[in-house]
């Protein structure tokens, strides 16, 4: 089985972290969001994965190179974003070499979808296409679908106004396609397959639907971020916390499941680590300093008496004694956070940035 990843976006609600990295990049218990869904796919049975990139392409390729957890990886390269429909057409070449159906996925989704339900429920319905479908409580955000008893979709409304659809269930950006979805969309522009593509799909009654449960969740905005490194670790480390090899903790330090802790990071006397952190590679807290529901990127440095609580803190941002920085804010690679500095809610530090005040509400500082 065959499967297009669209990773191509700017990913522009996860700035300024992804000013310097691709969305699929991103850490979640210290590995790439890209490595899970590779390793997901893997487990049932996709064996080659085309990766629809344009935006910092070249990182990804540096880290993943042509294979993973025995997939083939192949690259396709736009040389100017073609949305989430137009890499469909871009691909056609490495998907339409045997004729089957294929999977197509958003890159920032993190599910526990089983991949051959999926394949099998499109197989039996003969749809054109079939989307899973997940039920959320606000769907308002979302593309939104009615179902019938056949699980045929009747109506598909992107991001609904309040009142206009009773549905609850979404699109959760995860598709099989048959390969007659190539004469469906045009050669060579942007083109939303949700606005675009799936209305006419449903006019001809050839899109279905597939229900699922479980692990769901779209880790492109910052507190969803956070909570997808909730929901890895959870399911990851149980009750003993995920400790790569090599790591310097203090026998005085706390650390409380589940967090993750990479290679060579130091944490210091009378810290605390967790519950649900990720704590990269090569990176220094010192004593007394608590980081809960957070991410921290490699090699940041985090001095004493500091306390971070859902933020996520860049690769090698530099943060002072007695700071506190809380509630979805990010600091941005390199970022130099003075003394007593505090960040409340939802600011964005720009990399390279020099803090020495503290900021109250949201903002972005450059
Ligand atoms: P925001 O700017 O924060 O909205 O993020 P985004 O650019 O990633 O957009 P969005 O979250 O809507 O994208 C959903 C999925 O489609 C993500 O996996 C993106 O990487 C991907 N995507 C969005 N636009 C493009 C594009 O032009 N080309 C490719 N190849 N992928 C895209």
């Amino acid at each position: 089985m065959n499967a297009l990843i669209l990773a191509g976006g700017f990913g522009t609600r996860l700035r300024p972290l992804s000013c310097t990295r691709p969305k699929m990049m991103f850490p979640l218990a210290n590995r790439p969001l890209l490595d899970w869904i590779l390793e997901s796919l893997a487990q049932k049975g996709v064996t080659k994965v085309v990766l629809a990139v344009n935006y910092m392409a070249d990182i990804l390729k540096k880290n993943f190179a042509s294979l993973k957890h025995g997939i083939k990886i192949v690259y396709s390269y736009e040389r100017k974003p073609l949305g989430t429909g137009g890499p469909i057409k871009n691909a056609e070449r490495f998907l339409n070499k045997d004729g089957n159906p294929f999977f197509m996925l958003n890159g920032d989704i993190l599910s526990s979808i089983n991949y051959s339900n999926l394949y099998d429920a499109h197989r039996a319905t003969k749809a054109e296409a079939t989307i899973a479908l997940r039920e959320v409580e606000d769907p308002s955000r979302f593309g939104v679908v009615e179902l019938n008893g056949k699980n045929q979709i009747q109506n598909f409304v992107e991001k609904p106004n309040e009142g206009q659809l009773q549905s609850k269930l979404i699109n959760a950006g995860v598709y099989a396609l048959n390969q007659s979805i190539f004469s469906l969309i045009p050669n060579g522009r942007k083109i939303s397959i949700e606005r675009e593509i799936f209305p006419k799909l449903v006019k001809n009654r050839s899109l279905f639907g597939y229900k699922f449960d479980g692990f769901w969740i779209d880790s492109g905005k910052p507190n969803d971020y956070i909570t997808a490194n909730k929901l890895v670790l959870d399911r990851i480390a149980c009750s003993e916390p995920f400790l790569e090899k090599e790591i310097g903790i203090s026998s005085k330090a706390k650390i409380i499941p589940p967090v993750a802790i990479g290679s060579n990071t130091i944490i210091g006397d009378d810290s605390q680590i967790g519950p649900y952190s990720s704590i990269g590679d090569n990176v220094t807290i010192a004593k007394g300093t608590n980081v809960m529901n957070s991410v921290v990127f490699p090699k940041a440095w985090i001095d004493r008496f500091t306390s971070i609580n859902g933020a996520i803190i860049g690769e090698g941002a530099i943060i002072g004694q007695w700071v506190k920085i809380e509630d979805q804010c990010i600091v941005g690679d390199h970022a130099v956070i003075g003394d007593n500095v505090t960040l409340t809610q939802k600011v964005q530090i720009c990399p390279r940035k020099e803090l020495n005040n503290s900021v109250l509400q949201p903002a972005t500082i450059m």
